[in-house]
């Protein structure tokens, strides 16, 4: 049966194909964006590859009125809309709590004080809030390092060492139990944006589910936009004939997933009841590095380039992080059907018809960081 769905931030990447894959469903979507300049530059209409078959409400979160006449009539939430760049949220700290918490406290006091019929509520929550991962000493058994020592940073030593007994550890893929180190402003704005909305579901009875969503990548991710999304990023370098700037050694990873298998994990959250109350995890579980993924979209975009390897670190940037995917699959019967070769060859696909229209802020974005003391 057709449902009425609101999507916060539908007119961005995960959102922008959650409306398509919700409307090949026989959905009704109303889509709520602000059409940040930063992701969408200054045309102040919805994007060319926004599906037409919606209700378009442009809107900020920080606005309760505007926010509230989204919320009034439907039935379903998926709530996407935040500022998402953790660099900058170290400088803009003011403007990512006035989006991503307080735009989360908006739509929650509308759950709770004003007429609705909203029935369930999705969050995009993101493995940011983890801080590192899960580690593991093969002396000394887990580990749950927080953030390195400059001074092995500053000597070239990017791995964790035993606390106890001194040898390397091995990073290991990170369940949902994992205690919360947020690293940035803005993974802290998002461990708001978790916590107030599965407390306010719980005790007002509105069914909710947050999906911590790993290093999401895909058609569509704004590329001009600097300060998210290393796919993007290295993908707009290459467009415009610069090097991928590697941090460290460029062997830090992480969990590329496709923007296709975050669809399905929020269409299952949907969907099944199981999924009320819980957070889940959504990546491969697979780990990839930063270094391979710099190599592969070189070769497939400008083989003439090389990537460089700065040896530079950024403050707070963790060294591994790769989702354990056993409860969403256990739970939720949610499996990744998109393998990474297939998602970057139809990336890849995307971003050829990208050029000419792709600006590189990222060495902007990078002096910016450099200025605050933040590289
Ligand atoms: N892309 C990833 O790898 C990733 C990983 C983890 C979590 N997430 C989360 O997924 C969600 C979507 O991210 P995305 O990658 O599609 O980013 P995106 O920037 O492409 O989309 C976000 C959308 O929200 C809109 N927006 C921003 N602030 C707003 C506000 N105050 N009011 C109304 N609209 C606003 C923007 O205009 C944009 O269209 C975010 O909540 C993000 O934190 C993304
Ligand atoms: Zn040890």
């Amino acid at each position: 049966m057709s449902k009425k769905i609101l999507i916060t931030g539908g007119a961005g990447f995960i959102g922008s194909h959650l409306v398509d894959f919700l409307i090949e469903k026989g959905h009704d979507i109303i889509v709520f964006d602000n059409l940040e300049e930063q992701v969408h530059g200054k045309i102040g209409k919805p994007p060319e590859y926004l599906n037409k078959n919606i209700k378009f409400l442009k809107g900020n979160l920080a606005n309760y009125e505007n926010l509230y006449s989204a919320v009034k009539d439907v039935e379903i939430i998926f709530h996407l809309a935040a500022a998402v760049g953790v660099g900058q949220s170290m400088y803009q700290i003011a403007k990512y709590i006035e989006y991503n918490t307080m735009g989360t406290a908006n739509l929650l006091d509308i759950l709770v004080n004003k007429e609705h019929n909203v029935k369930k509520l999705i969050v995009g929550s993101s493995m940011s809030i983890y801080g590192e991962g899960k580690y593991k000493c093969e002396s000394c058994g887990y580990m749950y390092p927080k953030l390195r020592e400059i001074k092995d940073l500053k000597s070239g030593f990017w791995e964790f060492k035993c606390k106890n007994c001194g040898k390397q550890l091995t990073s290991l893929p990170t369940d949902e139990e994992k205690s919360l180190d947020s690293t940035s402003i803005y993974a802290m704005s998002k461990k708001h944006q978790e916590k107030m909305s599965l407390l306010i579901g719980e005790t007002y009875g509105i069914d909710t589910t947050a999906l911590r969503l790993f290093n999401v990548y895909g058609s569509r991710q704004a590329l001009s936009n600097p300060y998210t999304g290393v796919c993007a990023i290295f993908c707009s370098n290459l467009l415009c004939g610069n090097p991928p700037l590697i941090f460290e050694d460029g062997l830090q990873s992480r969990d590329f997933v496709n923007v296709k298998d975050i669809c399905q994990s929020l269409f299952l959250s949907m969907e099944k009841s199981q999924a009320k109350g819980e957070i889940f995890n959504v990546g491969t579980g697979e780990p990839i590095t930063i270094k391979s993924i710099a190599e592969i979209l070189t070769q497939k975009i400008n083989p003439e380039i090389k990537p460089i390897i700065t040896n530079k670190f950024r403050a707070g940037d963790i060294r591994h992080c790769v989702s354990d995917i056993t409860k969403i699959k256990q739970k939720l019967g949610y499996k990744p059907k998109i393998s990474f070769e297939d998602g970057i060859e139809e990336l890849i696909q995307w971003v050829k018809t990208q050029v000419g229209k792709v600006e590189d802020k990222s060495k902007k974005a990078l002096e910016e960081l450099k200025n605050k003391g933040l590289v």
